[in-house]
């Protein structure tokens, strides 16, 4: 039997794409195996959003050379977001075999094949269809209780500075029933929480190509998930302010097993960045969110993503975060310093013009920031009782286990005879600005 290794860069949209490959290439033959010295096959599924994702691959790839001197028949294939926008200056790479772009899975088999052939193969063709709805992927998290389902490809939003729509191609929503079939399959499995991924979720909708008038929002399709056992619990991201409507706010208050979660990037805590970044509402606007997420699901955590230093950007456009911050007092927070994209609408028409020791020097005020809010929002759970998912032994001590809470937030607790699968109600006795630290109560 043939071995494939796949590594895999970026967000969980790539490591469910992963699974998807081991799926198509296990059906020819392929098993998974941990280690790139025994594989026949070295696939690395690829990041393009920053600049330093990139720099790390081909780092990598410059390490897989080494083994392929002495392997003369290893084959070495770049998936991914990368694959599609580095395009042949991959091939170039002494290591390379194959170039292979998000929409292009089914064909790998092919270009593995005609390998022989022609040592290069590329293929970057994007798609207005591919779902890979009818393809199950093979699981690798190892803890077989929590799992991501696409529900959705593609981005159709066109933020200034970003690479995704270039890359992962047009929106497309995929089948509700292949999806509600795939949390079904993972529910009889044993997983007991599923993660629907979509660049912008609250955009998803499925037309019935038989019957048009029949459609399927993200409201109705949480619902549909949330159906399939009160012991599924369901998460969703990303979330996009400018399409986040009630309904789905409804629909997460309705159900106790949808968690509640919203992870909602705000990018800029000032007007004139969002407005520069084509986000689509301004900061009135996403203010008007939270507060209607508080008043429909008050437990509700909140997380966001930010971007420090993006072109232009004053120190009052940057205070301007940092009191947007203050007024909405994340849950969590991704925080980056902006990375120039080259063909993005910002490197065709805006210049990178803040420099890179102030984007630093920003960025680590969001963050320490971030980090105090963080802890406050922890030293608040203090006393409270959650139910959580355990997900496996903690890291730190094996008489304890690990889960999360419906807010997404990390528990460590006494095992007290419970296992991965459980559902058990945890009482916080601690924190850190990273982990609740608790102990099982009886509900
Ligand atoms: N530079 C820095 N951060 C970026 N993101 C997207 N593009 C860039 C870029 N060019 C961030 C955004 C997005 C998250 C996934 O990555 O905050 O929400
Ligand atoms: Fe995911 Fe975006 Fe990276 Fe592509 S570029 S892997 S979509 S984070």
């Amino acid at each position: 039997m043939n071995k494939v290794f796949i590594e895999t860069y970026g967000c969980q949209m790539n490591v469910y794409d992963s699974e998807l490959v081991l799926s198509i290439l296990k059906k020819e033959g392929y098993e998974l195996c941990g280690s790139i010295e025994s594989a026949d096959l070295i696939l690395v599924n690829t990041c393009s959003i920053r600049e330093n994702a990139e720099q790390r691959v081909w780092g990598r790839l410059d390490h897989f050379l080494q083994e392929k001197r002495k392997r003369q028949d290893l084959i070495v294939g770049v998936l991914g977001c990368m694959a599609e926008r580095v395009k042949e200056k991959l091939l170039e790479h002494p290591v390379v075999n194959i170039v292979a772009g998000p929409d292009t899975y089914r064909t790998l088999p092919k270009m593995i094949n005609d390998i022989r052939e022609n040592a290069k193969q590329m293929n970057i063709q994007l798609s207005r269809h591919e779902t890979y709805a009818d393809i199950t992927p093979v699981r690798t998290d190892k803890n077989g209780v929590s799992a991501f389902i696409s529900i959705m490809r593609g981005c159709n939003n066109m933020c200034t500075y970003c690479i995704v729509p270039y890359v992962r191609g047009s929106e497309r929503s995929r089948d509700p029933h292949s999806i509600v079939r795939e949390a079904k399959e993972l529910f009889e499995a044993g997983y007991r929480e599923v993660n629907l991924l979509g660049q912008n979720v609250d955009s998803y909708l499925w037309v019935d190509p038989e019957n048009p008038t029949n459609t399927t929002n993200f409201a109705q399709l949480i619902e549909l998930v949330a159906l399939i056992s009160p012991k599924l619990r369901v998460r969703f991201s990303t979330s996009h302010p400018k399409d986040m409507g009630n309904g789905v706010l409804y629909s997460m208050a309705m159900y106790p097993n949808i968690c509640s979660h919203i992870h909602l990037p705000v990018q800029s805590g000032s007007d004139r960045m969002l407005e520069k970044m084509n986000r689509k509402y301004d900061r009135a606007k996403y203010m008007e969110r939270i507060h209607k997420i508080r008043e429909i699901i008050p437990d509700a955590a909140i997380t966001t993503d930010i971007i420090a230093g993006y072109c232009s950007e004053t120190i009052e456009d940057h205070k301007a975060t940092l009191s947007l911050m203050e007024e909405v007092k994340y849950d969590y927070a991704f925080m980056f310093q902006y990375s120039m994209r080259p063909n993005t609408y910002a490197a065709r028409h805006f210049t990178d013009d803040v420099p890179l020791e102030e984007k630093t020097r920003r960025l680590n005020e969001i963050i320490e920031l971030q980090n105090r809010h963080s802890l406050e929002s922890n030293q608040k759970d203090v006393g409270k009782v959650f139910e959580v998912l355990v997900e496996g032994t903690s890291k730190k001590n094996k008489e304890e286990l690990f889960g999360r809470t419906p807010g997404n937030k990390v528990c460590v607790f006494p095992a007290c005879g419970h296992k991965a699968g459980d559902y058990v109600h945890v009482k916080v006795t601690g924190c850190t600005s990273a982990t609740l630290l608790s102990e099982i109560v009886e509900q």
